[in-house]
């Protein structure tokens, strides 16, 4: 009990000294308040506020002042506030590819609100990321929220074609997608995303579906591969590899960094050609599965919901983990949610990649990666 007092006189006495109309305007005296006021309520965290008014009146004015930023969702989370879903909104509207945005939309989606969802989705100005947002909650409970905007054809494009993406990122959301365009009733105007999301997703007979419902159109690779002995053989142009990297059909750069550029999902690649050989970087791409990076294994979680989450375990306390999924967004589990946690055989990095390349390319980008090499001292 003592240690709970501390903080709560903190609290009350950071409170008391400040004026209401100082919130939000806070010069920056009270700006440090604020600060100290926020860190107390973590120390605070679920405590029930219904058994004490006065504590809650206090709590609810310093989530006023966190309006708009990451504090704003850990307090809502951390008192199991209700009727916050108009802040939570502007969040994940704000932040739909983002931790912050990603967390304050599964509250509402806890809430039960789904009038908040269906207005945002109707909303020309909103639609785009509030689909976006629902498809990287990677709960399938949002699949009946984007599934009518799917067949809407009076609906924003844009808005439609992120829905098919954000479906495709969601075990029954792809089966659904691929139901339509079994039965043709998935829209023209919608067939390309979807081919091109369908053929990517990471579970085998959804994928060998789409490839059957949806093939991808004859690409760049009209020429079978030769073996990875002829490759070797060939030499590249180092310049257009690292085009072909940043190409967005072959996308190595939405999940590897070179020096400042691209994205921290995979193992960043800036001295990759003093790690692997040329032989063991046609290896890592064609056969992404055949040698696992050490700390980059995938997981899958099944979750007491029903849901499934899939990704990197990036970090791990004694009661919750932290996931990364396939876009590089983190989100924080409780393991006291997790039913079941399994590591895959098969990496992160998908198969295939070759596809949308022509062999030359394929030389082209191996060459380039033979090329990042450790500084000479
Ligand atoms: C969806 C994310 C993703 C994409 C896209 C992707 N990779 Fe990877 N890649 C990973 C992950 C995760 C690993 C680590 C696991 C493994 O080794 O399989 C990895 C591993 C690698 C490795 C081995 C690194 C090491 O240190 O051993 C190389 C090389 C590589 N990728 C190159 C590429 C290239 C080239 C492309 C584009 C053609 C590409 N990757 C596209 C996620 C991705």
């Amino acid at each position: 009990m003592k240690i709970r007092l501390l903080p709560l006189t903190i609290l009350s006495g950071v409170l008391w000294c400040s004026t209401p109309a100082g919130w939000g305007q806070t010069p920056p005296v009270a700006g440090n308040r604020n600060a100290l006021a926020i860190e107390a309520l973590g120390r605070l965290k679920g405590m029930d506020l219904e058994a004490n008014p006065a504590l809650k009146a206090k709590v609810l004015k310093v989530l006023e002042s966190t309006r708009g930023t990451p504090d704003f969702v850990r307090i809502v989370q951390d008192f199991n506030l209700a009727g916050q879903n108009a802040g939570l909104l502007e969040l994940a509207l704000a932040h739909p590819r983002e931790e912050t945005g990603i967390e304050a939309l599964r509250l509402i989606l806890a809430s039960h609100d789904v009038a908040v969802v269906t207005a945002a989705l109707g909303n020309t100005n909103t639609a785009v990321r509030m689909a976006e947002a629902l498809g990287n909650t990677g709960e399938k409970e949002v699949v009946p929220m984007l599934l009518p905007l799917v067949e809407d054809g009076h609906q924003d494009l844009a808005a439609r074609k992120q829905a098919v993406r954000s479906l495709a990122q969601i075990q029954s959301g792809a089966t659904e997608l691929l139901s339509l365009a079994a039965a043709d009733k998935l829209p023209t105007e919608l067939k390309f995303t979807a081919t091109t999301e369908l053929n990517q997703v990471r579970w085998p007979e959804l994928k060998a579906k789409a490839g059957e419902v949806l093939p991808l159109p004859q690409g760049r690779n009209t020429e079978a591969l030769p073996p990875v002995t002829e490759l070797l053989k060939r030499t590249g142009d180092p310049g257009q590899g690292s085009k072909v990297f940043e190409r967005p059909d072959v996308g190595c750069n939405n999940c590897h960094r070179v020096n400042d550029r691209g994205t921290d999902l995979g193992p960043a690649l800036s001295e990759i050609g003093t790690k692997l050989g040329k032989d063991a970087l046609y290896e890592a791409i064609l056969e992404p599965s055949s040698g696992i990076a050490f700390g980059f294994e995938a997981w899958t979680l099944e979750l007491n919901s029903g849901d499934e989450a899939y990704g990197l375990i990036v970090s791990e306390t004694a009661d919750e983990l932290t996931l990364k999924n396939v876009k590089g967004i983190p989100s924080r589990i409780k393991k006291s949610d997790i039913a079941k946690r399994q590591q895959m055989k098969l990496s992160l990095m998908p198969a295939g990649l070759q596809q949308a390349m022509s062999t030359q390319d394929l030389v082209d980008l191996v060459e380039y990666l033979a090329t990042l090499k450790k500084p000479a001292k």
